[in-house]
């Protein structure tokens, strides 16, 4: 601990594990920005149980095992992934980093893994197409269908491979710290207007070139002129289905042609339903904890979901992975995959594109060398006799 605290380096290169590319984050962005990255919902129970829950899975190591050569290679809907790994989705990327979506998209290409670019981003999804990335689109369930099946539709003129629907974010979680920090909407008090003034590169970098970055994504849905975060931010929570259930996952399932998954799934009967509603794959999640405070933590629900929706539906796990280890965990309790939202993003806030690629690399490193400890040198033999969970399951 006493030398993450004496730890002054600036460039990402020299980040050790996740939590250096934070410390790197904390210093490079303001507070408010800091806050939108890290928070939860309400007491932020939700978001320490996350971590928690990794951190009571032991892993069990076989000893004496072959593992000069490890694989670290998966499938994910029948094509090669470099790790089990890919970037969850999260809105307004463009606050940690210019282009923060293209940077990102960038660095999970490089690195052979899949990017989600959520609805809110900030870059145009044919910008984030272009870059050659695997690309998923996500999406939230806005009551205007007509603009909803245009975004849906341009996902598929630019080759998207899968849509995710979020259903856990449409009454949008109780985040207090973001309240505290604006006097009106989108309009920070002076304590946060002063503490952006000391951050100069966070002002060079994101504020400078463009001015406070729009979203392109929601053209159609957005009066003229409302595509600024000013504007856009209360028209948008306005904009949720609230009415949505599961017979309306028909209409998009009819719409869309390619893999279709349903994001912040926690129970059994729910992943049966998406299941049933002909959904190619499910996100157990709880929205790292921005959502519904004292949720159970995903990776405790994991082994129960896979169980009921057998070993064909594609199952994908986030919420609290910090460490290659949790990577190698969600695969053992039944996961195809897991992905990584902040982790990945306090790599793009420290800095930019190498910052999420030093990122990436961690992860990877990480997750090979806890297969040679755990001896299992391939992932995909990594299964449920390599952990324990303490509680939970
Ligand atoms: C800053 C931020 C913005 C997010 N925006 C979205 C979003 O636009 N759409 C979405 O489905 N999930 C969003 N999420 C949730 C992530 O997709 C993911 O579920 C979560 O970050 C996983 O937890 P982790 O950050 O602990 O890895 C966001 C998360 C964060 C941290």
């Amino acid at each position: 601990m006493l030398t993450r605290k004496l730890y002054c380096g600036r460039h990402v290169s020299r980040a050790q594990d996740i939590a250096d590319l934070r410390a790197m984050a904390t210093r490079r962005l303001p507070n408010f920005c800091l806050e939108y990255l890290e928070g939860g919902a309400d007491d932020e129970l939700a978001l320490a149980r996350n971590r928690e829950a990794f951190d009571a899975i032991d892993l069990l190591p076989r000893t004496l095992v072959d593992v000069s050569r490890r694989e670290l290679g998966c499938t994910l809907f029948g094509a090669p992934i470099a790790m089990p790994a890919l970037i969850a989705p999260t809105g307004f990327n463009g606050l940690l980093a210019h282009d923060g979506d293209r940077l990102l998209a960038e660095a999970a290409r490089d690195a052979g893994i899949p990017f989600c670019q959520s609805m809110v981003s900030t870059v145009a999804l044919e910008e984030i197409a272009a870059t050659g990335v695997r690309h998923w689109m996500q999406i939230y369930p806005f009551k205007d269908r007509a603009n909803l099946a245009g975004v849906v539709k341009r996902a598929e003129r630019a080759g998207a491979e899968a849509i995710v629907l979020t259903t856990d974010a449409s009454v949008f979680g109780n985040r207090t710290w973001d309240r505290r920090n604006y006097r009106a909407p989108m309009k920070l008090d002076a304590r946060n207007l002063l503490d952006v003034a000391l951050h100069p590169r966070w002002i060079l970098d994101v504020l400078v070139p463009h001015g406070m970055p729009r979203f392109r994504n929601l053209g159609d849905f957005l009066p003229p002129g409302m595509d600024s975060a000013r504007n856009a931010a209360a028209f948008l929570a306005s904009q949720m289905d609230l009415t949505l259930t599961w017979d309306d996952i028909r209409w998009l399932r009819d719409l869309w042609p390619r893999k279709l998954l349903i994001k912040g799934i926690l129970l059994p009967e729910d992943a049966l339903r998406a299941q049933a509603a002909g959904a190619d794959g499910i996100v157990v999640s709880n929205h790292g904890g921005r959502q519904l405070d004292t949720c159970p933590a995903p990776i405790d629900m994991l082994p129960a979901v896979r169980a009921a929706v057998g070993p064909d539906m594609t199952v994908i796990v986030d919420s609290g992975l910090r460490r290659g280890s949790d990577f190698v965990k969600a695969r053992a309790l039944g996961a195809d995959a897991a992905m990584s939202g902040r982790a990945t993003l306090y790599g793009l806030a420290a800095g930019g594109k190498a910052g999420a690629s030093r990122a990436i690399d961690i992860l990877r490193s990480e997750m090979e060398r806890t297969l040679g400890l755990i001896g299992c040198p391939r992932m995909r033999d990594v299964a449920a006799e390599f952990v324990r969970q303490r509680h939970g399951g």
